[in-house]
């Protein structure tokens, strides 16, 4: 800062964000004043955000589910609305595991390997910071947690919000880097994939055109094609009677639902209107039973 330049009060890191378009500037400078150690990294926070960068990449951290998840600079922002999708895991893990737990030893082997396993086996594919996978740990507790990004900034972010709690991060191209021992047991697999059809990222506000990388907004012509790469290994991964839940948009459920459909998987869907969300729950059937011998 020179040393000619107005003392950056509140009022002024107020004023400032407001006239570059911060909707709400009063909260935001109070977040920045509270993150920054020193004027010095007051001054360079105020202009970074003044500049454009989105208010998490400048603090390093982002607010999701109640957590604070590690964000660092060129890996995608949790959206409020993916907290639609966590509440919605959450329920379908605690569900099948609610009896099951409480059963004796026999009746939890009688309810099948999924569901008397008392950990759930939980894969959060294209995690980028690891947002889901953390708050999925934090709602339920002890799952065995994977989760794994194509993006190496994404993947260090994750490590960081995942690891303390027991989940293991691995990078590379959407199922390819977990281990294959997995096959078959995942009880949930989360996978916020990108959705934004391509002829549209360029109507996305400028803090995610510019500062969120292409690889996490781009979902191909239709906004769909990872999660026809995501819906067609699914079944390989998911334990019988196993879940897959992504996020689209109202606009592309018929076709996301068609997608699933098509790889064998039952579809659902969930909206919230509060958090302007859609989820499809895409479950794998669970085993035939044998029928009935009269
Ligand atoms: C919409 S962001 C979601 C990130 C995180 N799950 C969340 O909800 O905040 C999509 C993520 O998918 C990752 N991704 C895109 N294509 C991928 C692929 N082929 N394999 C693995 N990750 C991929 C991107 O790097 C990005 O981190």
């Amino acid at each position: 800062m020179s040393p000619y330049a107005a003392p950056l009060t509140r009022s002024v890191i107020v004023t400032r964000l407001r006239a570059a378009g911060c909707v709400f500037a009063e909260d935001e400078a109070r977040l920045l004043i509270s993150a920054a150690p020193a004027p010095a990294e007051l001054a360079v926070m105020v202009d970074q955000r003044v500049a454009g960068l989105p208010l998490e990449h400048v603090l390093g951290w982002a607010e999701f589910c109640g957590l604070r998840i590690a964000v660092d600079p060129g890996v995608f922002v949790p959206r409020r609305r993916t907290e639609f999708l966590v509440r919605q895991a959450a329920a379908l893990v605690r569900q099948a595991a609610g009896p099951v737990r409480q059963a004796a030893a026999p009746a939890r082997q009688a309810a099948g390997p999924a569901l008397a396993r008392q950990r759930a086996v939980v894969v959060d594919l294209c995690c980028g910071s690891g947002a889901v996978g953390a708050a999925l740990i934090a709602a339920l507790g002890p799952v065995e947690l994977y989760a794994a990004d194509i993006d190496p900034a994404a993947v260090r972010c994750a490590r960081r919000n995942v690891a303390a709690a027991g989940g293991q991060v691995y990078e590379g191209d959407l199922y390819e880097p977990l281990p294959a021992a997995l096959r078959g047991r995942v009880d949930l697999l989360a996978a916020n994939v990108p959705y934004v059809p391509t002829d549209e990222l360029g109507l996305l506000p400028p803090e995610a055109r510019v500062h969120e990388p292409l690889v996490a907004l781009d979902g191909g012509a239709d906004g769909l094609d990872v999660l026809r790469r995501v819906a067609a290994a699914a079944p390989l991964w998911l334990a019988p009677g196993g879940h897959l839940l992504f996020e689209t948009s109202e606009r592309q459920v018929p076709g996301a639902v068609e997608t699933v459909a098509r790889a064998g998987l039952i579809a659902r869907v969930a909206s919230s209107d509060e958090l302007n969300a859609t989820v499809v729950i895409a479950t794998r059937p669970a085993r035939r039973t044998q029928p009935a011998v009269p």
